[in-house]
């Protein structure tokens, strides 16, 4: 056989692939296209761009913590018409009844013909905000407070434990951070921050980010909230940084004279890793229907610590009567809330009253 038949093969291969490559750009991109939202809303398209990006550059704003890798999945949205098949991509973050429901991630999903999306309303409300840093505080060594005050628009309007996000200057990273603040302060954003070693966002946030500095912000998001028609009493479970949006919530519980019975345990590995203590242990002071239950797990000798030992999912079990009626609100790291719901389980929650975000 000709010793260049194989070389020649390959050439014509690659060719072929490369004319592929430029024809499904080309056919894609080609022509007008339109995003239909929620059968009344028209984006008209050229280019084939994600869903993602289109409605970012329409001022829609998904929530997208990995900026499009495909990492983070809070990007789904609802795609009734169009889209094309569901990317492997996609298949690590779709239930199946998310795949029944036509969730897709819509960073994934490009825009090559019409695409008909269902969007939730509160979505529809999510803003880009330009804010300016004016407060920076450690309340612990590797958790920092931090306020944004907002420019413009400069109000915003969210939920008690709603998050918004934050677009790291400079490199391409967008993160999500509970709002530690309460609403009713409608001209800031208070997050409360956990350094992560190696993190791209919270080592700008606790070395580089200074008072001052413009940051943007998108927002609010999520379906973790005060449900504010409900009286149930309440359980709360925080570690970390997970107390930021229990605060809020707590900020407006507070300012209602504490109508609900609410129990707030907070779990930490030793004492340095406390924060706000002062300020819960006043707030249970003041109101007798909130209680707050700070437990750590390795108390160091010089802590001489008094109060609860041990991991919180022990000390929940141990100081938790039956839930049959209450409701829980949890939140931090992915674990951390499996374990605390197994627990409160157990007690006999329902799991229609268990509200949590996990900060991975
Ligand atoms: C809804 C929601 C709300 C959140 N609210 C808060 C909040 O109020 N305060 C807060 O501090 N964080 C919060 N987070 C987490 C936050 O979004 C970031 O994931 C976190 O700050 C790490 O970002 P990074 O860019 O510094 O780290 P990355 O560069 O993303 O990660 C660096 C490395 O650290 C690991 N890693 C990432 N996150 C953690 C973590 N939390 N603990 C240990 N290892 C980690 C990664 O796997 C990776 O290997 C929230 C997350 C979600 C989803
Ligand atoms: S934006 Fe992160 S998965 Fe789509």
């Amino acid at each position: 056989m000709n010793p260049f038949v194989p070389i020649i093969l390959i050439g014509v291969l690659l060719v072929i692939t490369a004319l592929l490559v430029v024809a499904e750009k080309l056919l894609g991109a080609a022509g007008e296209k339109r995003i239909i939202i929620n059968d009344e809303k028209e984006i008209i398209v050229h280019g084939d761009d994600t869903v993602l990006n289109t409605l970012t550059n329409h001022k829609i704003f998904i929530p997208s913590a990995c900026g499009g890798k495909a990492t983070c999945g809070f990007c789904k949205v609802r795609i009734t018409a169009g889209g094309g098949d569901i990317k492997p991509t996609e298949d690590p973050f779709l239930s199946q009844q998310e795949r029944d429901d036509h969730i897709r991630l819509s960073c994934q999903v490009k825009v090559r013909g019409d695409v008909k999306i269902d969007l939730p309303e509160d979505l529809l409300g999510a803003k880009e905000y330009k804010t300016r840093i004016t407060h920076i505080e450690d309340l612990t060594y590797d958790i920092k407070l931090v306020r944004f005050s907002l420019i413009e628009p400069d109000k915003i309007d969210f939920k008690p434990g709603q998050y918004a996000q934050v677009k790291v200057p400079g490199i391409d990273v967008i993160r999500a951070y509970s709002i530690a603040s309460n609403p009713k302060d409608d001209h800031i954003v208070d997050m409360i921050v956990r350094y992560v070693p190696n993190g791209l966002a919270t080592t700008y946030l606790h070395k580089a980010l200074r008072e001052n500095d413009k940051v943007i912000l998108t927002g609010p998001y999520g379906d973790f909230f005060l449900q504010e028609d409900s009286n149930r009493d309440m359980i709360c479970i925080a570690g970390g940084s997970g107390k930021a949006p229990i605060r809020s919530i707590l900020s407006v519980l507070k300012d209602r004279g504490m109508p609900r019975k609410v129990k707030y345990f907070f779990g930490a590995r030793s004492k340095r890793d406390l924060y706000y203590t002062e300020a819960f242990e006043q707030l249970a002071k003041e109101y007798p229907n909130f209680e707050y239950i700070p437990a750590l797990s390795e108390p160091l000798p010089e802590d001489d610590w008094q109060g609860e030992t041990g991991l919180i999912t022990d000390v929940v079990d141990r100081l938790t009567d039956d839930l049959t009626e209450a409701e829980a609100y949890l939140c931090g790291s992915p674990g951390m809330i499996d374990a605390c719901i197994r627990v409160l389980e157990k007690h006999k929650i329902k799991p229609e009253h268990v509200f949590y975000d996990k900060f991975s």
